[in-house]
């Protein structure tokens, strides 16, 4: 930076902004500023009074290129210090003279991957990306030299403290949201400790309640059979936002509907791999080839099997051919799941089953479903006994999407099993609880208003048949007889 240069610093009402305006103009250069808001603006004009209206533009959109080539006579500044994003990125570009200097500190567009364009090379510029945060692992020499540079600065009173607004401890949530709304001005702190009257080397223990949150590992592969289904594309968003970038999403029929591939285009777009495995995982040879797949992307830190097939009907209606099908994602390609990968994925971090409240608490016409989801939840109890990590969710009704969807558009207080609709967002942030807990079976739903009753069966036989989601117990006397006998004797046997 050479005296009598121009420098455009964006939002400069923000901590970075104000530390850069004073450096600058103390440097000897012009300086032109944005800001978002009025008040932002008469706060840059009484904290700089060398800046008027001429100096500043708007940081919320484009407005501040006419401004800068106005004021430059269409020759543009010699240094950007740039933290917008996408349009504002490229106008800013635009505002670069001969031979000038762009340095973004904003991640956005870097992070997203999005595209530059040539031209502005043309003029001879350079673009320079800054990761303040690679600092803290630069070399002690860097370290040292900006340590001498902020040393200095503070002695000759370039370096000023910044304002700031102070939030206490118990408050840091509402801290990141005031700035994440943009208002603020300087720096936003949260206060620890009060300050010392005289100085302690060893602070007092100061203990804080924390929310541990699930990371994925961007190198690691994440497997989720049913992965296209409702809950499935959920899952799979949330563990890309939790930092997965290596996806396999384990399908029968592959990508069907606009909105799958909608999906899966964006967490591409994030730059995520993204690979549906068409994998028979009903099949040890399935899950084999589902695996080594998952494998050759990178080590597989977790698998999750949300597969189902619904066979829902009540029992006397139900066939063999009927338990056969359902039991295929759900008992099968856990147990080959649970097989497979103790050899094949020995650094598995977490191996997740989704089951269901049917499962926990019964519910008529879902014999086969219960029975597969009892299955998977027995599995993962005996992973847990051998050390190897296991977990069922035993889930209530899921809103907003998968099996009851559409249901849940004609009917939005629909129960099932007894229990409300859970509405999905709030599935995925209980998921997170249970993630880190070392329970194998663990259960989430919103129960519903309990009903004095038998569910309308007036005897014992028929409330009995019911709860077998038998309708006609006239039709299986034999049944209702037996199963009562054996409920009367391990009832007299644990007395
Ligand atoms: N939604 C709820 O209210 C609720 C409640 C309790 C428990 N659960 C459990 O949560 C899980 C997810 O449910 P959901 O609502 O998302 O259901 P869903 O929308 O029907 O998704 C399940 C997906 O499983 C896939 N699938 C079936 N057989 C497969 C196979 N052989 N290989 C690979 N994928 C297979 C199907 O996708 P393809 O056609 O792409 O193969 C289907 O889209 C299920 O295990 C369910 O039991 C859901």
């Amino acid at each position: 930076m050479q005296k009598g240069e121009s420098v455009l610093i964006h939002s400069g009402s923000g901590g970075v902004g104000q530390a850069a305006i004073n450096i600058c103009l103390h440097a000897g250069c012009t300086v032109y500023t944005t800001v978002g808001t009025q008040e932002k603006r008469d706060f840059i004009k009484k904290q700089f009074p060398q800046l008027t209206d001429r100096n500043i533009g708007n940081s919320r959109d484009t407005s501040f290129e006419q401004l800068i080539m106005s004021e430059t006579n269409g020759r543009g500044v010699d240094i950007v210090l740039n933290s917008l994003a996408e349009e504002k990125l490229q106008a800013s570009v635009r505002c670069l003279a001969q031979g000038g200097r762009f340095l973004e500190i904003g991640k956005f567009d870097l992070d997203s991957n999005n595209r530059l364009g040539m031209k502005m090379f043309l003029k001879e510029t350079s673009f320079h990306g800054v990761m303040l945060d690679k600092v803290f692992s630069s070399s002690p020499k860097i370290k040292k030299m900006l340590y001498d540079l902020v040393k200095e600065g503070i002695s000759s009173g370039v370096v000023r403290p910044l304002n700031r607004t102070v939030f206490p401890s118990t408050e840091v949530e509402q801290a990141f949201r005031y700035m994440a709304a943009g208002k603020h001005t300087g720096k936003v702190l949260v206060q620890f400790r009060p300050e010392e009257e005289r100085k302690v080397v060893i602070p007092a223990l100061w203990l804080m309640q924390v929310h541990p949150r699930y990371f994925c590992n961007p190198n690691y592969t994440y497997i989720i059979a049913g992965g296209l289904g409702g809950f499935g594309l959920e899952l799979a968003d949330w563990l890309v936002l939790r930092g997965a970038r290596k996806l396999v999403l384990s399908s029968h029929t592959g990508v069907r509907t606009g909105y799958q591939s909608f999906r899966v285009r964006v967490w591409r777009s994030y730059g995520a791999t993204v690979v549906i495995s068409l994998a028979d995982i009903t099949t040890k040879s399935g899950v084999r080839d589902l695996l080594s797949g998952a494998n050759s992307l990178g080590q597989v830190d977790a698998i999750f099997n949300l597969a189902v097939v619904l066979r829902d009907r009540l029992l006397e209606n139900q066939t063999e051919a009927d338990f056969v099908t359902s039991a295929g994602p759900k008992s099968l390609a856990t147990h080959h799941l649970d097989v497979l990968s103790r050899q094949m994925c020995p650094h598995l971090r977490h191996f997740v089953v989704f089951s269901s409240v049917s499962c926990g608490r019964g519910n008529a016409g879902q014999t086969n479903y219960g029975m597969n989801n009892s299955v998977m939840e027995r599995i993962c109890e005996a992973r847990v006994r051998n050390g190897l990590p296991g977990l069922a969710v035993q889930w209530g009704a899921v809103g907003d999407v998968g099996l009851l969807a559409e249901k849940e558009e004609e009917q939005p207080d629909i129960q099932i099993g007894g229990t409300l609709l859970q509405k999905v967002s709030s599935c995925l942030e209980v998921l997170d609880g249970f993630m880190k807990e070392p329970y194998p079976v663990v259960a989430s739903m919103v129960v519903a208003e309990k009903h004095v009753g038998n569910g309308g069966s007036d005897n014992l036989t028929a409330c009995i048949a019911n709860l077998m989601g038998m309708s006609n117990i006239t039709k299986f006397p034999k049944i209702c007889e037996q199963f009562m006998s054996k409920f009367f004797c391990e009832i007299i046997l644990c007395a």
